[in-house]
């Protein structure tokens, strides 16, 4: 007789259940409260963009895409990318269009990660990373990033890179910390992977949200990363479209060939209309050079609205995260303190805690204010009231 236990799938991910993201939003939704915990806007995109797929949808670029994305976006990519960081990028070999960042990084892991190798991940790190290192049979090896400056300890990379690395995961503008990497941490990355079989995924898709001025320095002005490296990038967060879902793969000629095999597999290709209007509002440039003030405003609208309170907090250098210590307030763990906060004060937030492998609980919490202004100022009065 067959028992039901023998129909139970054993799981290939044991550690996954639902993401915090989805609890926090979904508790932020049932109680009504502000939700500051996952990382997409309260406000719409540009109409103008809407408008372009309007009028691609109209004119029936309505069936599959090529495979490696519409060549009019892949060639608008290659433009940006040269004047913005001054690199040069084949759009027939080297530039492939996406289903997300997520599908960039999974399949970019895919192509590298084979069972035995170890993946370095610098922790507090996004959620998918290690997923997709461990369903391709990899094991993460982390090193543990700290408050409240979360800077890289070369020495303790260096250690722990063995024969079995193949693959460095990398994240620039950071999230959740809002760090933003240096051309110090590119030339010691490029020192330790020189002359070795290691490649390394750069997840970019902050590179246009960085205050003060800060350059986004980009894996791929580095000549030793450029030719092991896939940068990953969204259009999600750059015109606020997260739910487009549409992103991309920068990587040399060879990395890209193994890419594409994987990504042909995984959804073959994009989103037709919508990489047509892409094309076009890509190739103005005001579009992604007005995102650092933007957000920089934005930013400092929450930390001024809340210079009153007993957060203490270092002001996020990208990305549209802002960190906040409640040391000062309470001893509660952050994961309680989060959900607490959603159904008493109506703010929902992160724990930063779930952004590493052993839960190091630093009591921190994390808050996203890619938020209307007036959501922002209400947010920032409730939490000064603590
Ligand atoms: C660091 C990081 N990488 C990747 C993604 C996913 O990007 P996409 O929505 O384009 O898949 C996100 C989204 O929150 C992110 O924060």
């Amino acid at each position: 007789m067959i028992t039901p236990s023998r129909h139970l799938l054993p799981s290939k991910l044991p550690n996954v259940g639902t993401t915090i993201f989805t609890v926090m939003s979904r508790l932020a939704q049932d109680t009504g409260a502000i939700n500051l915990s996952q990382g997409f806007p309260s406000f719409d995109c540009s109409p103008d963009l809407v408008a372009l797929v309007e009028k691609y949808l109209r004119k029936g670029a309505n069936q599959y895409a090529p495979m490696a994305g519409v060549p009019a976006l892949r060639e608008a990519l290659a433009h940006k990318t040269l004047a913005a960081y001054g690199v040069s990028y084949d759009p027939e070999t080297e530039i492939t269009v996406t289903s997300g960042a997520t599908e960039a990084l999974y399949a970019a892991v895919a192509a590298v990660v084979r069972p035995g190798d170890e993946v370095l991940v610098f922790e507090p790190a996004y959620d998918s990373y290690v997923p997709a290192v461990e369903l391709n049979g990899g094991s993460p090896v982390f090193v543990t990033l700290t408050p409240p400056d979360y800077l890289i300890d070369w020495e303790e990379v260096r250690s722990k890179v063995t024969d079995r690395t193949r693959l460095i995961m990398v994240n620039t503008p950071h999230n959740p910390t809002g760090r933003v990497w240096t051309t110090d941490d590119l030339n010691q990355l490029a020192d330790i992977v020189q002359d070795k079989p290691i490649w390394v995924v750069s997840d970019e898709v902050y590179e246009h949200i960085l205050f003060e001025g800060r350059t986004h320095h980009s894996l791929m002005t580095h000549p030793v990363l450029r030719e092991r490296t896939f940068i990953c990038g969204s259009f999600g967060k750059t015109f606020h479209i997260t739910g487009w879902k549409i992103g991309y793969c920068l990587a040399p000629a060879g990395l890209t060939t193994e890419f594409r095999k994987v990504h042909q597999f995984l959804t073959f290709s994009t989103v037709t209309p919508m990489q047509y209007a892409l094309a076009d509002f890509l190739s103005v440039p005001e579009h992604y050079e007005s995102l650092p003030a933007f957000y920089e405003r934005k930013r400092n609208l929450f930390l001024d609205s809340i210079s009153g309170s007993r957060f203490r907090f270092k002001p996020a250098e990208g990305s549209f995260f802002q960190i906040l210590s409640y040391a000062g307030i309470t001893d509660e763990p952050d994961y309680d303190l989060a959900i607490r906060l959603t159904k008493e004060i109506g703010i929902a937030s992160v724990p930063v805690s779930v952004f590493y492998q052993q839960r190091n609980d630093y009591q921190l919490l994390r808050f996203c204010f890619a938020k209307d202004d007036e959501l922002l100022l209400r947010a920032g009065e409730r939490l000064s009231r603590l």
